[in-house]
């Protein structure tokens, strides 16, 4: 598809009217860095994160193809669109002493459900949130050469590499809570090993990067004491999974671990997962609805649930992207400035997010 396409677009009549190359850089742009104060106002344009705090609060969990966008253009920039606002005005309005409130963002393949997902993880870490984030849930599910029996609970088979560099990234981006919360109990690791009560919860993370036989029993203890404890008040959570629908269903493993989103989370805390395709070995790649992906099993143990949309680009976002792209010299080809290149472009992407970007950057 990928040269079919550019080829098309090279072939795009001669007689086109030219697409000013600088655009003022206000039409996709906005220098608003805090998602709270994201508005209907800044719909449709980029801000973007810092990079330092593109380390700390995503050390995982942004997508491959962006990634690369990040370090071509030296700048993480992130669309601000209708899901995230409407997520914002959900958490905002939240009652945090009622049980936590689940919340499954859903759309077809590309359409930018992970970028969703990474706003509202970016808003509820400037809002000093605890953050569990999960980047792939399909990943803790699937066939691991590195299974063992957890040495906890016989019946529950372990991914201790998928929980060390979990527990690795959890320590980076919520670095203060480490001190902040401790044990509500005593811990047994091996014959010699413990963590007493009153500790503090990095004693645990540590405990299970040092030794990988612990390191799923740790991620385990994580999830018991700040469920236990986000009920309190002290501090909110934000549960963050991509891909939840990997935890029900057909998998490679006999028994998984769903305790991130099927336990009972008090209070304190919102749950915000998406839905995927991608990654998923069972499902029909064009099957993006909540029944169809989830499955009964799984549609009932998340129910209730707020469903969330997100679309392809509408015309708005697609201009933005576009004049983003041109901007930041992502896309070249002399016939894309051209008022009938970026119409191909429009029709070739279906204004679907994920193509566009893979027309319009380097293959
Ligand atoms: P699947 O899970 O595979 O169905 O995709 P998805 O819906 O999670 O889409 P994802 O969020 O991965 O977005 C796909 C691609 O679209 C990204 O890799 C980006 O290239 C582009 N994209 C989507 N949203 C944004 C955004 O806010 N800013 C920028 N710069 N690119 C975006
Ligand atoms: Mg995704």
């Amino acid at each position: 598809l990928h040269t079919a396409a550019k080829d098309c677009l090279s072939s795009v009549l001669s007689q086109d009217v030219q697409i000013p190359a600088e655009r003022p850089r206000a039409v996709f742009y906005t220098n608003e860095t805090d998602p709270a104060n994201h508005t209907e106002h800044h719909e449709g344009r980029h801000y973007s994160i810092p990079l330092e705090e593109v380390k700390a609060v995503f050390p995982h969990g942004l997508p491959y193809r962006f990634q690369q966008q990040v370090k071509t253009f030296n700048e993480a920039c992130l669309m601000v669109r209708k899901p995230a606002l409407e997520l914002f005005t959900y958490l905002k309005n939240s009652n945090f002493a009622h049980p936590a409130v689940r919340y499954v963002i859903y759309g077809e393949r590309g359409t930018g459900k992970t970028m969703t997902l990474c706003h509202v993880v970016h808003y509820c870490a400037r809002q000093g949130w605890l953050v569990l984030h999960i980047p792939d849930a399909h990943l803790w599910v699937k066939n691991c050469k590195e299974l063992m029996q957890s040495s906890y609970k016989k019946e529950r088979l372990d991914q201790p590499l998928q929980a060390s560099s979990w527990l690795k990234n959890f320590k980076t981006s919520n670095e203060h809570f480490l001190k902040e919360i401790k044990t509500q109990q005593k811990y047994v690791w091996g014959k010699r090993e413990s963590t007493e009560q009153g500790r503090p919860l990095g004693e645990v993370v540590e405990q299970g990067l040092a030794r990988v036989r612990s390191a799923s029993d740790a991620v385990g203890v994580v999830l018991k004491e700040i469920k236990q404890q986000c009920h309190l008040g002290s501090f909110r959570v934000l549960v963050a999974v991509d891909g939840v629908n990997a935890l029900w269903g057909r998998t490679t493993l006999k028994k998984e671990d769903k305790s991130p989103v099927r336990s009972d989370f008090r209070g304190g805390c919102a749950i915000v997962t998406t839905l995927s395709q991608t990654g998923s070995l069972f499902k029909p790649s064009s099957a993006y609805l909540p029944h169809e992906l989830l499955g009964k099993e799984g549609f009932d143990a998340l129910d209730p649930f707020v469903p969330v949309l997100v679309p392809n680009y509408s015309q708005r976002e697609f201009e933005s992207c576009y004049h983003y792209y041109l901007h930041r010299k992502w896309l070249q080809h002399e016939q894309a400035r051209t008022e009938a290149g970026k119409e191909e472009l429009r029709f070739l992407s279906g204004s679907n997010p994920q193509q566009l970007e893979r027309l319009a950057g380097p293959l």
